[in-house]
């Protein structure tokens, strides 16, 4: 379609006819603040704080969700735009605490911005005096209802992306609020907490459980052995939170960070995402051969795991034994490693740093105890580590490159890409294809199983055998599938679904402000560090290769089932 001209503050501008005032002013570098609107998210224009003047309009109107009209005449910084925006703030700040000195939002609510912005100095008409408790029934997630400022991007997150739909909308007015139904904590309803309204809500309403003082708790016990994982996700993220574009690529600054913080031993998740691969392999090839429950999905992804177990219960038998890439690399810290080491289980700490706030609920599942003890002691989510990091005041930007510590820091580009929706599937078909047919695979990329496509499919020749993947990644794409599946209407052999979109660079630990665009981003990034990778397969990894010789012996060996393997409950 043709553009239209509209008149943005007094200068003609030509703009496509489809797009509604906001898009049209941010191409024109004008930033209108916004608090409901999302641009990922579908139009919810409840909060007001984006109006503009429109010429022969007489009310303000809320620019995202207006469409621009030709010869339209926006104002946006007229002295009754500013006076209107200022009063909804003052009515937003006179219901709200007045904590942001102690808020974990300090430094990055969306509301203190554009407060700061406006110049909202003082705060007009009567406090709020009552006050909700908080919800703190759950290892992962933290609500504080005082704070909610009723924006519905949680909500929409929630049933639209993630299709679990346990946030609404309750009375209506000045009384209005959001939360699980009948006012219930989140342990009591089927929220599968991974985060996605976390990352989402603008203000320090909802947010991951902060860890950071049982981190620096154990980094100052000096009978102690404190080591880091480091999922692959986070290595593509973190540097976000340094004012660094989205994408960069922060793996040898990453380390150095974790170096400076203290910790004994900086390892990878990387190596453990390797092996998951070499054992999540050959459970699909001997699922294959012996007639076990196809197709095999993976389980690599905790909030996908707990959907499974309130939603699905009755596919369970569908997912793979194989324990997550972090549970993995804790049952082998406290035992291999601490074997090799000299260390005693109990003298181990294990820290993860995960995109992921379903992790934290992962690591303390009773069963995840392989060792004796819990594997994985603490979760940090990406956001956590970047507080620490500017607590201690590292200059990231002048942090030297550093490498991981062998022998659980060695890795291969199939790991790398675990962090990216069809990753897994991908580093998986490298290396069952080379194990079923014995020869070299030439390309390694494996391009259709890529991409930020909701249901992606793909067709490997395996000598003869056909294996059909899919992949889907958000839980309302992963319900297509699963449907499917119920309905007796899936061919495929082998499914990864991830629960956050994009996978795990999309996870609800991850810098605030993630969009689409910037998963994206992230996704190509991952890739990059797989081509710039001198090993591109998992079972080339020769610290892998070493702990099977020395001490596992077999993939899916009875030390393999001990220590890698795990099994569901239904939570229906
Ligand atoms: S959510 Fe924002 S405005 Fe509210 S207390 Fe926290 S920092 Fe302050
Ligand atoms: S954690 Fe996920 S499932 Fe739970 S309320 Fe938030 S978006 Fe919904
Ligand atoms: S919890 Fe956050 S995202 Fe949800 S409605 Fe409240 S402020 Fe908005
Ligand atoms: S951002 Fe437009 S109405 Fe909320």
């Amino acid at each position: 379609m043709q553009n239209i001209n509209i008149t943005l503050n007094g200068k003609v501008t030509a703009v496509a006819p489809e797009i509604t005032i906001l898009e049209a002013a941010r191409q024109q570098g004008i930033d209108l603040p916004t608090l409901c609107h999302h641009p990922d998210q579908r139009v919810k224009a409840n909060c007001r704080i984006c109006v503009v003047e429109v010429e022969g309009v007489k009310n303000l109107v809320p620019s995202c969700s207006t469409r621009v009209t030709a010869g339209m005449n926006i104002t946006t910084n007229s002295p009754r735009v500013r006076e209107t925006v200022r009063t909804i703030l003052e009515l937003i700040f006179a219901d709200h605490p007045q904590e942001c000195l102690t808020c974990i939002r300090n430094g990055n609510c969306e509301l203190r911005q554009i407060a700061a912005k406006f110049g909202v100095r003082d705060i007009q008409g009567e406090k709020r005096k009552h006050s909700f408790s908080q919800d703190f029934s759950t290892p992962s997630l933290v609500r504080n209802p005082d704070k909610c400022i009723k924006c519905g991007r949680c909500a929409e997150a929630c049933h639209y992306i993630q299709n679990v739909g346990i946030l609404y909308s309750h009375n209506r007015s000045t009384e209005i609020s959001i939360s699980p139904e009948y006012g219930k904590q989140l342990a009591d309803v089927a929220c599968v907490l991974c985060g996605q309204c976390a990352l989402v809500c603008p203000v320090g309403a909802i947010h991951e459980r902060d860890d950071t003082d049982r981190v620096w708790e154990a980094l100052a016990d000096p009978q102690k052995h404190v080591v880091v994982q480091v999922a692959p996700a986070v290595r593509v993220s973190l540097a976000e939170e340094f004012g660094f574009p989205s994408g960069e690529i922060a793996t040898g600054k990453l380390v150095s960070a974790l170096r400076s913080l203290g910790f004994d031993r900086v390892f990878d998740t990387d190596f453990s995402a390797d092996l998951t691969i070499i054992e999540e392999g050959h459970e699909l090839l001997d699922r294959i051969a012996n007639g076990g429950v196809l197709p095999m999905i993976t389980s690599c992804s905790p909030g996908w795991i707990k959907y499974m177990e309130h939603y699905y219960p009755e596919l369970i038998p569908h997912l793979s034994t194989c324990k997550s890439p972090q549970q993995m690399f804790g049952a082998l810290a406290k035992t291999y490693y601490a074997q090799t080491s000299g260390l005693e289980a109990k003298d181990i700490i294990v820290v993860s740093v995960m995109p992921c706030t379903a992790k934290k609920f992962e690591a303390e599942r009773p069963e995840m105890d392989a060792s004796g003890s819990q594997d994985v002691d603490i979760v940090l989510t990406t956001r956590e580590l970047g507080r620490m990091l500017q607590h201690e005041g590292i200059d990231f930007r002048m942090l030297p490159e550093a490498e991981f510590d062998s022998p659980l820091g060695i890795s291969t580009g199939a790991a790398a890409i675990f962090g990216a929706t069809g990753g897994v599937m991908e580093a998986a078909l490298r290396t069952v294809y080379e194990v079923v047919t014995g020869k070299t695979l030439t390309d390694l990329n494996f391009t259709t199983v890529r991409g930020m496509t909701g249901v992606k499919e793909a067709s490997v020749d395996l000598a003869g055998m056909e294996v059909k993947a899919g992949i889907a990644h958000g839980l309302a794409n992963a319900k297509k599938i699963l449907e499917m599946i119920k309905a007796g209407q899936s061919d495929y052999t082998f499914i990864e679904i991830m629960c956050c979109p994009g996978g795990c660079i999309g996870g609800g630990g991850q810098p605030y402000g993630t969009t689409n665009e910037i998963r994206a981003r992230r996704i190509e990034a991952l890739y990059q560090v797989d081509e710039n990778m001198p090993l591109r397969k998992s079972h080339e990894n020769p610290a892998v290769q070493e702990l099977y010789q020395d001490f596992l012996l077999e993939p899916l060996g009875e030390l393999s089932h001990r220590l890698l393997h795990t099994q569901y409950c239904s939570r229906s």
